[in-house]
């Protein structure tokens, strides 16, 4: 891989997997809208400014800067999908199609796609088997498995090489507000900042599967650096640790012992957690391209103080 497109390039995930792609001596073009940009950007990070819905522009960008792959991150989150459907269905899904067919057109090859569990709605197994049925019952989840389905039929269709992981909740010192699973990475933020108390908006007891960020990096890249034919599934779900916010409140008390949580559940975060599996069956990413995350609970939240001290 010579040259990448990093979609969402300034945000959470693209911010961090760019550095990630640049250290292997990729050339990375970061695009976002204006607002998304750092203020600390590095000196070698390529941002360019623009809404994913503008496809000429990404087609201006695409045949200019020629990329092998494209690294589709840019999103409405849950929260901020739920609350503006159409806009939604502009960004996450009507742009997602258009900058499949722009890859397709200009022989762009390999394409990554960022999905979420949330994909598969609210009581499913749980354990999650990779092959339960998908009907999902948020905006955000039907955005991600329409784009999911448009991905499989390029794929077939077209040759496309479509490339798609499922996120379970991300742990990470970077974490959006847009997304309804943001608050614990929110939490430990707080107590690193001297609050002593942090409004839970899901109950301490409910449960949900987790990846820490640098998982979630160290995933998308090895992945997408894994031999096609070895690939046996269209998309992968991934999963390390079951996280509950008593887990959260209970090793941030450790570090900080005046610290406590107020639990006030929010109905949306509640159910949309709540409805998530504690564990998910992530066993084809680990046969296919040896999947295997480095972080577990404790590992995570040692690694967050360390990240905000
Ligand atoms: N963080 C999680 O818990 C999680 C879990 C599962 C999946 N994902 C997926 O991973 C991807 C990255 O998530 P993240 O955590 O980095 O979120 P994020 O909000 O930090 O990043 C998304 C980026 O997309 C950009 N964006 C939004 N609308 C845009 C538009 N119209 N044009 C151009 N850019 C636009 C935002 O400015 C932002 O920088 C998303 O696709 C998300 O659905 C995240």
């Amino acid at each position: 891989m010579k040259t990448a497109l990093v979609t969402g390039g300034s945000g959470n995930l693209g911010r961090l997997l760019s550095r990630q792609l640049r250290s292997r001596g990729v050339q990375v073009v970061q695009f976002d809208i204006p607002e998304a940009e750092p203020q600390d950007k590095d000196a070698d990070e390529v941002i360019v400014s623009g809404d994913v819905r503008d496809s000429a522009l990404l087609e201006k960008l695409i045949k200019e800067h020629k990329p092998d792959a494209i690294f589709h991150l840019a999103s409405l989150l849950s929260g901020t999908s739920e609350a503006d459907i159409e806009m939604a269905w502009q960004v996450n899904a009507t742009a997602s199609f258009d900058l499949m067919r722009l890859a397709l057109a200009n022989d762009v090859g390999q394409f990554f796609f960022a999905s979420t569990l949330a994909t598969y709605g609210a009581g499913v197994a749980d354990p999650l088997p990779e092959d339960e049925p998908q009907w999902p019952d948020l905006f955000y989840g039907a955005t991600k498995v329409a784009v999911e389905r448009l991905g499989v039929y390029f794929k077939l269709k077209h040759g496309l090489d479509f490339r798609c992981l499922r996120f379970p909740l991300v742990l990470s010192p970077f974490a959006p507000p847009g997304a309804l699973t943001a608050y614990p990475s929110h939490a430990f933020k707080a107590a690193c900042n001297g609050e002593t108390s942090y409004v839970f908006p899901v109950s301490g007891h409910i449960g949900t599967s987790t990846l820490f960020i640098d998982d979630v990096i160290s995933s998308i890249v090895n992945y997408n650096w894994a031999d096609k034919n070895k690939l046996n599934r269209h998309a992968y779900s991934l999963h390390s640790y079951v996280m509950r916010g008593d887990m959260v409140e209970e090793a941030i008390k450790k570090r900080f012992p005046d610290f406590n949580a107020r639990y006030e559940p929010v109905a949306a975060a509640e159910h949309m957690l709540g409805g998530l599996p504690d564990v998910v069956d992530d066993s084809h990413a680990r046969a296919d391209w040896q999947w295997s995350p480095d972080y577990d609970f404790d590992g995570t939240a040692a690694k967050m103080f360390e990240l905000f001290s």
